[in-house]
């Protein structure tokens, strides 16, 4: 077996008050004008002040980038990038969820390599190194802040881009559970539910490795243990911390280990509909795990023992089906309820969706390769 791995992860401060260290990063990546990557939402719960503040105390100058909205588009990336360019920027910081951070890194992609944001679409496609980069994530979910994912929305084809590159790691993530106490309840729930699935993708991902599944196991105890306790406790700080290293674990284990069906057809789906991507996951993960137990039932062991499963190991189905019940009453648990109709999707819309979903590249790694066929079944089963 060729065990030899190379794993990319940013250097990374985790603790509350990790945020206020912005302006010293900044100083020692050579910035001298900053570009504030973020949106609106951030912007009103004070955590960009915080940021700008921090920056004018240490001299560094700075411009906010905030015309940015969930499952960002293509054409907020060329905007941000023109504002960058046009500002004689040399560093970025995002402050926000996932569609600010992705937002930026196309930005950062554009910054040093120009062109169109689908030119960097796939795998290993950035030439260019982007310029400095600090991320400071205000939900856990994404790990947008250490991956080396961006996702991004071609708004005329209606479908996410996946771009996956070593070049869009940042330098520096500063995860703070502080900031997580302004997110709403379905926040909290979608962004806890998109780790889960990172987590799990990333353990029966064909390209993981038994660095990838520490970490992905620990997150996978973690968002168990404590979503629904974030939920039920929105303002204590203990649980959003452990919530919080769940997300940046299950970063780690995907950032390297890759995805697989779940965020393919995530991403076709929510590209189409503008769906909130957490959703869409919890919505497809009982789904898939029934479609792929089967197929790395080793992994899916652990899985199942994850979450508490005692039974017998060689009985599958009732290992599958325990996991597939623990899922649906943990979606039911954080509130997400809807299923894919409700969510807005036609049946005549299934033969596109698929199609989109079958050329993801997050379904390169799923643990057994995927027809359009199986991909249409899974589209009307949820
Ligand atoms: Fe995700």
């Amino acid at each position: 077996m060729n065990d030899l791995r190379r794993i990319v992860i940013p250097e990374f401060m985790i603790g509350r008050g990790a945020r206020f260290n912005a302006g010293g990063y900044a100083l020692n990546l050579g910035a001298k004008k900053v570009l504030l990557v973020t949106d609106e939402n951030v912007q009103k719960a004070g955590h960009v002040e915080d940021i700008a503040g921090l920056l004018s105390e240490t001299g560094v100058d700075y411009v906010i980038y905030d015309r940015i909205t969930p499952n960002p588009k293509d054409y907020e990336v060329s905007d941000g990038a023109e504002l960058y360019i046009n500002s004689k920027c040399d560093c970025i910081i995002a402050v926000g969820g996932g569609s600010p951070i992705d937002c930026a890194k196309g930005i950062a992609i554009l910054a040093t390599n120009g062109g169109n944001i689908s030119d960097y679409e796939g795998v290993d496609m950035i030439p260019e190194p982007i310029p400095p980069m600090i991320c400071i994530p205000t939900t856990a979910g994404t790990s947008a802040d250490v991956s080396q994912f961006a996702i991004i929305t071609n708004s005329k084809l209606k479908y996410k881009m996946a771009i996956i590159s070593k070049m869009v790691v940042p330098d520096v993530a500063l995860i703070d559970a502080e900031t997580l106490t302004t997110m709403d309840a379905h926040l909290t729930a979608t962004t806890g539910m998109d780790a889960l699935t990172h987590a799990i993708e990333a353990l029966v991902s064909t390209a993981s490795c038994t660095f990838t599944d520490i970490h992905a196991i620990d997150a996978i105890r973690l968002i168990i243990n404590y979503l629904p306790k974030c939920l039920q406790y929105p303002e204590n700080l203990d649980f959003r911390t452990e919530v919080m290293r769940a997300s940046l674990e299950a970063g780690i284990a995907f950032s390297n280990a890759s995805l697989g069906a779940v965020h393919a057809i995530a991403h076709s789906l929510g590209g189409f509909l503008d769906l909130p991507h957490g959703e869409c996951n919890a919505v497809l993960l009982p789904h898939i795990i029934k479609h792929n137990f089967p197929h790395n039932i080793e992994k899916y062991i652990m899985l199942a023992r994850a979450f508490g499963f005692t039974g017998d190991v060689t009985d599958i189905k009732s290992a599958s089906e325990f996991v597939i019940d623990k899922i649906n009453n943990l979606n039911k648990e954080v509130g997400i309820t809807r299923n894919i109709s409700q969510m807005g999707v036609k049946l005549s819309d299934i033969a596109t969706l698929s199609e989109k979903a079958f050329n993801d590249p997050c379904m390169i790694t799923n643990p057994v390769e995927m027809s359009i066929n199986d991909i249409t079944e899974v589209f009307e089963n949820a």
